[in-house]
């Protein structure tokens, strides 16, 4: 435990650090790859060069420092990232190259401002922090290797079918190579991908939500592919597994991780809400709903662009068809001129809190929402506004996760 004079520094170095936030990690992570280039196997380089990660993390240290006499406060966050961590195989070896680099970059920014003591504080609480991200982290380790059909790291599964479901988006589905049992999962949960790219240095790996219900005897993801737009460059892995992965080949994966699950323990009416390819946790959540809680009210509302890049129509109608309190609602953002025809949508443009009003009569109910973060900060926003308490509203970031503000 951190004596009373660390905590006080440590608090009241909390606002200057933060200040320099993204200027300190931007230089811890240069630091730290030039050092240990073999991270680079592990971390996102995309989300490195667009900032996000840097931000994700300065925030989270600095709220944990704030927190630092009482971090059980932080635990749930701490929770969050360890899914993620675990999902990706960070280990407790690679706690003290973090803590060291982070010192580093805290010093070559503050310069002498940065005492010696506010150093030594920073070393000390670092270490309370990682060893509580560590001891969660273990727990969560031990779980997925020793639950009926899990594993430990990466294993390979066969990629039995590969179907595309719309422009953009392709589903594929796995079976373990080794013939083995499949870890059962919670509808919401995601699996990383190791992607092994010829002419890449580096292994590049990425989440993806489980898109179909837990229990079956393969897992199904389903990819958008990622084109170049303006300043973003095309997805690395989106495009590989595209073009480069065909039915019958291996790829790695690790055990489902994330706390984004649907509370099947809840019985009062579910709104599921996605944008775009933001719809992969919801078909999971929905099919787990149709089965297991066959009589809970349940609206599953999507937004795509048009038809053409709208996945999963099928799939989903016919298991509304099926099922007498399960509604289902569709916006296009611009709807093509067979769409216009074919009225096949129920809504033109965003999703918005009027509309919702008016389909859904009353905001009593359980809220999951993932998509862009546009769509995400206007689901956020909407529900607020309609005054739904902060405890049902569930929402996923597909990346760093960021903030909701708008
Ligand atoms: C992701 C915090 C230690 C590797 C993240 C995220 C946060 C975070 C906030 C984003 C989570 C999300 O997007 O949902 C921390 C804190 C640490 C720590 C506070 C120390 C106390 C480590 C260590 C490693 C690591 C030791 C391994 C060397 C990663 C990777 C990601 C990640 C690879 C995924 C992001 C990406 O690739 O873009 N961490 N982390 N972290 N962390 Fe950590």
């Amino acid at each position: 435990l951190l004596d009373s004079k660390t905590i006080d520094i440590i608090k009241s170095t909390v606002p200057v650090l933060a200040e320099h936030g993204t200027a300190i990690t931007s230089r811890f992570y240069q630091m730290m790859f030039t050092n240990h280039p073999e991270l680079l196997h592990i971390f996102n380089h995309v989300n490195q060069k667009q900032g996000k990660q840097q931000q994700a993390l300065a925030n989270t240290v600095y709220a944990a420092a704030q927190y630092i006499d009482q971090l059980e406060t932080i635990l749930p966050a701490v929770k969050q990232i360890a899914h993620k961590h675990r999902s990706l195989g960070v280990k407790a070896e690679h706690y003290p190259i973090v803590g060291e680099h982070l010192l580093l970059a805290i010093k070559d920014v503050l310069g002498d401002a940065a005492t010696d003591e506010i150093i030594n504080a920073w070393g000390e609480a670092y270490g309370v922090i990682a060893d509580v991200f560590i001891s969660v982290e273990q727990e969560m380790y031990n779980e997925a290797a020793t639950k009926p059909g899990g594993w430990d790291g990466f294993r390979e599964f066969t990629i039995t079918k590969k179907e595309k479901e719309s422009d953009v988006i392709t589903s594929f589905y796995l079976k373990p190579k080794d013939g083995g049992s499949l870890s059962n999962f919670q509808p919401g949960q995601y699996i990383t991908v190791k992607a092994i790219i010829d002419g890449e240095a580096y292994t590049h790996l990425r989440q993806y939500s489980l898109s179909d219900a837990p229990g079956g005897e393969y897992y199904r993801i389903s990819v958008k592919r990622e084109d170049e737009k303006e300043d973003i460059p095309a997805g690395i892995v989106s495009n590989f597994l595209h073009h480069k992965v065909s039915e019958g080949d291996t790829i790695e994966i690790t055990a489902p991780a994330g706390d984004f699950v649907l509370q099947t323990n809840e019985n009062r009416p579910v709104v599921l809400l996605s944008g775009g390819v933001g719809q992969t946790p919801m078909i999971s959540m929905l099919k787990t709903l149709a089965s297991q809680q066959p009589t809970r009210v349940v609206t599953y509302v999507h937004a795509a662009i048009n038809s053409t890049y709208h996945a999963f129509h099928e799939e989903i109608a016919r298991i509304a068809s099926e099922h007498e309190n399960i509604n289902y609602f569709v916006s296009y953002e611009s709807p093509t001129a067979e769409d216009q025809q074919a009225q096949n949508y129920q809504k033109d443009g965003h999703i918005d809190l009027p509309w919702l009003q008016s389909i859904l009569k009353s905001n009593e109910a359980d809220f999951y929402f993932c998509g862009p973060v546009l769509f995400m900060k206007a689901m956020n926003q909407s529900l607020k506004e309609w005054n739904v308490p902060d405890e049902r509203i569930h929402y996923e970031f597909f990346g760093p996760k960021g903030s909701l503000e708008v």
